[in-house]
């Protein structure tokens, strides 16, 4: 067990604020687990802070209108200030825009470059013209290969998940300017992942099978038994941390290089500013790496990581790696752009001095293992059944009723009482799930603590024995204020703010974990306590129902009629529209095309001439339904052949519930050859 422990949060990406999904499945157990470490004694740099490079803010920044610097000024702020407002400890919170981040970073890439660590290669990447600039791969739409989807992204179609490289889109259009974007070559550095399969087998395959989570582990496994590829480390884009070297103009450091840097950047900082020394964190075996996460980030802080500082030499690899799975939010996945979450900074705002709420709820759903659920129903339970109706309700009727017999001053008792061994036992438990990152266990030994406590006073009944035992109920009363004050202590990595506040209540201040689980007594006989505060209240029934509902509003307005209609393609200018040639024509002949059952041949008349257009649709008509009709016609569509037949221009039809299309006509007839606008 080292005495150090160097424990790192996933740094947010600074395009929006932070959700509950994030906070369970990251900073909360991050925020325990260091809490926790703090108290047993150990050398603690808990490090954090926002991500600001990277395709994310370009994109929100393209949509709001405004500048990735702008973007990433905003949201920093309210992601710091949330995390601070639910106590989330962090000893640094920084940017990767920070001065010294720059430094770091590129001083990071430049020991590798000198140590001829990366390969050279060039590549065809697609350019848009008109922008003048390199394509990153969300910038690229164009028609899935695998399901025909035509709004499908040059990494990913996210209508049938496939990840795709832009080379693959059929019909690629750049996002920039709507351009066909063209291939140009490009000199990029790459880091040969390959080349590390061994090291990385060796270290994680061998020697983290038994301690690694089985969903961390299976990951890993998975990437490396399918072989690694070489990945570029730096992309043609300008948003970023430049690429330090003479021939890299228009080039910065990619997004998954730079970040992870920024945790020995931002510990850099905060060593600077605390009289520290970094080293000792991240290049001294005597240190604990331990990276927290969502599990969309193991491949980068199992596999990349951790080769980019063996690459480098003199770092320590990760200890441990938990990752967690997603949380849900009222049975449906949580999403940004559909505004369907609960955000952090709105909880703080809405639920005024209630953070513990939000901290013990998603601690107790926390997706440990598996997708959890979080509801708003199990929310108020949690908060009225167990921190209300247990936990709270003990500690009040403890600080009470020693005011009420012994104005407030701690009673006589048996120090060799057996119950006293539950508040060590509860505190072993929670040291050895928190260790094994089981914190919804850990959770539950706290709250088991408390359940014992009350039935403790249940069954003791003081308010009873007062009056002919006397002796006895003060023996109850300074067991249950032991109880109560090993709750206060151990909450602490929890329920950080409650916690305080009991401390304050009973007077007593913060100790250590080993001495919370010493045996020793927790508060004196004699011991002058303070007027009980109340540490929970219920959450009623409307508040919970405010909150649903305000759900379900984003719900309505995202809701589409049909919800078999596709999403809006890219908004398109006037001038896009105005190049479409629509127009008002009848269809003069109409025949079955020999050995092609779908199509039939027309001739049209289209005001302008008269010409032959083929059309799939003989499935839907039959030639004679079809003569005779006043129809739509893209007039002005490049000729194409089909079945040796030349079709000029098309005919607009719509599929009907039945699958069957039908003509798009105009109401009431009008002259052949009308535009149609
Ligand atoms: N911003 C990334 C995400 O939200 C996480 C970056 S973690 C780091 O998925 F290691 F790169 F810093
Ligand atoms: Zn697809």
């Amino acid at each position: 067990m080292s005495e150090r422990k160097m424990i790192t949060a996933a740094l947010p990406y600074a395009n929006g604020p932070v959700h509950i999904g994030h906070l369970a499945g990251v900073y909360i157990p991050a925020d325990v687990y260091a809490r926790f470490q703090r108290r047993l004694g150990k050398e603690v740099a808990f490090i954090c802070g926002s991500d600001e490079h990277g395709i994310p803010i370009t994109i929100r920044a393209k949509k709001e209108g405004v500048t990735p610097q702008n973007i990433v000024d905003k949201y920093h702020e309210v992601i710091r200030k949330s995390f601070m407002d639910l106590g989330i400890s962090f000893d640094e919170y920084s940017r990767t825009t920070s001065k010294k981040h720059y430094e770091v970073s590129q001083d990071f890439f430049t020991t590798l470059y000198n140590k001829d660590k990366f390969t050279e290669e060039v590549s065809e990447q697609y350019f848009d013209e008109q922008a003048g600039e390199f394509l990153a791969d969300r910038y690229i739409v164009g028609t899935c290969p695998n399901c025909g989807n035509d709004g499908a992204y040059g990494d990913q179609c996210e209508k049938c998940g496939s990840t795709l490289s832009p080379s693959e889109l059929l019909k690629p259009k750049s996002m920039l300017s709507g351009n066909v974007p063209v291939l140009k070559e490009t000199k990029n550095w790459y880091l040969p992942l390959n080349e590390y399969e061994d090291f990385l087998n060796e270290w994680i395959i061998e020697g983290h099978k038994d301690d690694w989570k089985p969903n961390v582990y299976g990951q890993v496994k998975s990437w490396l038994n399918d072989g690694l590829k070489p990945r570029a480390m730096t992309r043609d884009l300008n948003w970023g941390v430049p690429v330090p070297l003479p021939d890299a103009d228009g080039k910065v450091l990619y997004v998954w290089f730079d970040a992870p840097i920024g945790y020995i950047s931002f510990t850099q900082e905060w060593a600077e500013k605390n009289g520290k020394d970094w080293k000792d964190y991240w290049q001294n075996e005597n240190s604990d790496l331990i990276h927290f996460i969502g599990k969309d980030n193991i491949v980068f802080h199992c596999i990349i990581f951790p080769a980019m500082m063996k690459a480098h030499g003199g770092y320590i690899m990760p200890t441990n790696v938990p990752a967690f799975e997603f949380l849900n939010l009222e049975n449906d996945k949580i999403s940004t752009s559909r505004n369907w979450a609960v955000w952090a900074h709105e909880y703080v705002e809405e639920f005024p001095g209630q953070q513990d709420v939000l901290r013990f709820t998603l601690l107790s759903s926390a997706p440990e293992t598996k997708d959890n659920n979080f509801t708003w129903k199990d929310f108020q339970t949690k908060n009225n059944s167990e921190l209300v109706g247990i936990f709270g309700n003990f500690i009040n009727r403890v600080a009470v009723l020693i005011h009420k017999y012994y104005g407030g001053v701690v009673p006589q008792g048996d120090v060799n009482a057996p119950e006293l061994e539950e508040i060590a036992k509860a505190a072993n438990e929670i040291e050895t799930f928190l260790e094994n990152f089981e914190f919804r266990n850990a959770l539950s030994s706290l709250m088991n603590l408390a359940r014992f406590g009350n039935q403790f006073l249940q069954t003791e009944e003081p308010w009873k024995t007062i009056k002919d035992n006397p002796e006895k109920a003060a023996h109850s009363l300074f067991i249950a204020a032991q109880i109560a004050v090993g709750l206060a202590q151990t909450s602490e990595p929890f329920m950080p703010f409650s916690s305080e506040k009991l401390l304050k209540m009973f007077n007593v201040p913060q100790i250590t974990w080993k001495e919370i689980a010493s045996d020793k007594i927790l508060i004196e006989t004699g011991h002058q306590i303070n007027t009980a505060e109340l540490l929970f209240s219920r959450v009623e029934d409307e508040t919970i129902e405010f909150q649903i509902r305000k759900l379900e509003n984003t719900k309505e307005s995202n809701k589409k009629t049909n919800p078999n209609a596709n999403p809006m393609k890219d908004e398109i200018q006037f001038d896009d529209f105005t190049k479409i040639d629509l127009r008002t024509a009848t269809i003069l002949t109409a025949e079955k095309v020999e050995k092609a059952d779908k199509l039939l041949k027309f001739t049209v008349d289209t005001g302008v001439d008269v010409r032959t257009v083929v059309s799939g649709i003989a499935e839907s008509f039959t030639p004679e339904e079809c003569i005779g009709k006043q129809v739509m016609i893209l007039l002005n569509l490049a000729p194409r052949k089909i079945r040796g037949i030349e079709s000029q221009g098309m005919l607009l039809l719509a599929t009907k519930p039945d699958g069957k299309l039908t003509f798009m006509s105009p109401e009431a007839e009008v002259d052949n050859g009308i535009e149609v606008s």
